[in-house]
């Protein structure tokens, strides 16, 4: 065990380890696949590395959609990710990248990932492979972004434990808090059982469309129930996010002066200076009043199965949510 690993006695007499890494370890994660995680992990990366600030990405999903989002061919990768989980003696510099942006590298991912938890399963605190080898490269990086990958597994477990911070991309449309409940339920169960260090995690409006009266609703409806745990800054829904990984760079190079790139830019001050800039671009809340005389919503509640208030309700409130971690 290295020798930032501390062993705390609790008061229920379990021992919990954890590593004393003092970077900024920020894990974005939802076990829903296409709600924004990989474009928020490469273009709040990008962000945090245009603030002159060392970041490390790294890529913790076999599908290596952030490794091809910096232009990598994951096939042709000599070491990966997957050689630091399965083998302690090669540290994470030994496998990261450079990328456009100086003050960027990528850990990057292969499909090799996909059969890292078989190999992991059996290790002695296989929860804490990711901690062990971030340990080692603290001092390296201020920040350090975690890509997950859509699964509650053993390595998105890796990930949670060795964060200080956790980023849930919502998508703002109709089934965006399905499973909701049960991530941060996980959550609240990583930091009382594993990692201590974890702040309570935040939650990202992504795919928005302003003139969506169902998208406004529910950006209003997740601003009521989860208040100042849902960042100001939200990522609308637009064509230059969707093109910038086929061109093999994050939107704040492919282009710069878009939508997408100020608001990343915009979530990167939030996250660093605890509020979003003065002028604030991205947030388009809706008044109340304006919702409710919206005819349209009713409709377009009632073509559904369940009513969005419905979903909503089901999730744990934010109250709730940190009872269950104190
Ligand atoms: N705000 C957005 N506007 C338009 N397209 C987006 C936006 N965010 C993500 N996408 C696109 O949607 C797809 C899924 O997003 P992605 O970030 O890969 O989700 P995840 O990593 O959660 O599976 C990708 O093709 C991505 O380019
Ligand atoms: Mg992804």
């Amino acid at each position: 065990m290295s020798e930032s690993s501390r062993t705390a006695k609790r008061a229920d007499g379990l021992s919990a380890h954890f590593y004393d890494i003092k970077m900024k370890t920020i894990a974005i994660t939802n076990q829903k696949g296409g709600c924004g995680k990989t474009t928020t992990a490469v273009n709040l990366a990008a962000a945090f590395a245009q603030k002159n600030v060392r970041v490390l990405l790294i890529d913790l999903d076999a599908q290596a959609h952030s490794t091809l989002g910096f232009g990598y061919d994951p096939e042709t990768l000599d070491k990966t990710i997957y050689d630091t989980l399965t083998n302690a003696q090669i540290p994470i510099s030994n496998v990261v990248l450079s990328t456009g942006e100086r003050w960027l590298n990528l850990a990057p991912s292969n499909i090799l990932l996909s059969g890292v938890e078989y190999e992991l399963a059996t290790l002695h605190e296989r929860e804490y492979v990711l901690s062990r080898q971030l340990a080692n490269i603290d001092g390296n990086y201020e920040i350090c972004v975690i890509d997950c990958s859509p699964s509650l597994s053993l390595l998105t477990l890796n990930a949670l434990v060795a964060s200080t911070d956790v980023i849930i991309p919502i998508q703002a449309h109709y089934y965006a808090l399905e499973g909701l409940k049960q991530l941060l339920k996980t959550i609240a169960i990583i930091r009382e059982r594993f990692n201590q260090r974890l702040e309570t995690p935040c939650m990202l409006l992504t795919f928005v469309e302003s003139r969506t009266t169902l998208s406004r609703q529910i950006q209003r409806q997740m601003r009521e129930l989860f208040g100042s745990l849902v960042f100001d800054t939200v990522i609308h829904r637009t064509v230059r996010l969707a093109e910038a990984p086929s061109a093999g760079e994050p939107v704040l190079t492919y282009a710069p002066q878009s939508k997408g790139a100020a608001e990343y830019k915009a979530l990167a001050e939030e996250i660093i200076n605890g509020r979003a800039p003065a002028e604030d671009i991205s947030n388009d809340n809706a008044p109340a009043e304006e919702i409710s005389n919206n005819d349209a919503l009713a409709e377009e509640i009632s073509n559904n199965d369940a009513s969005a208030e419905e979903i909503i309700n089901d999730v744990a409130s934010a109250e709730e949510i940190s009872n269950a971690k104190t």
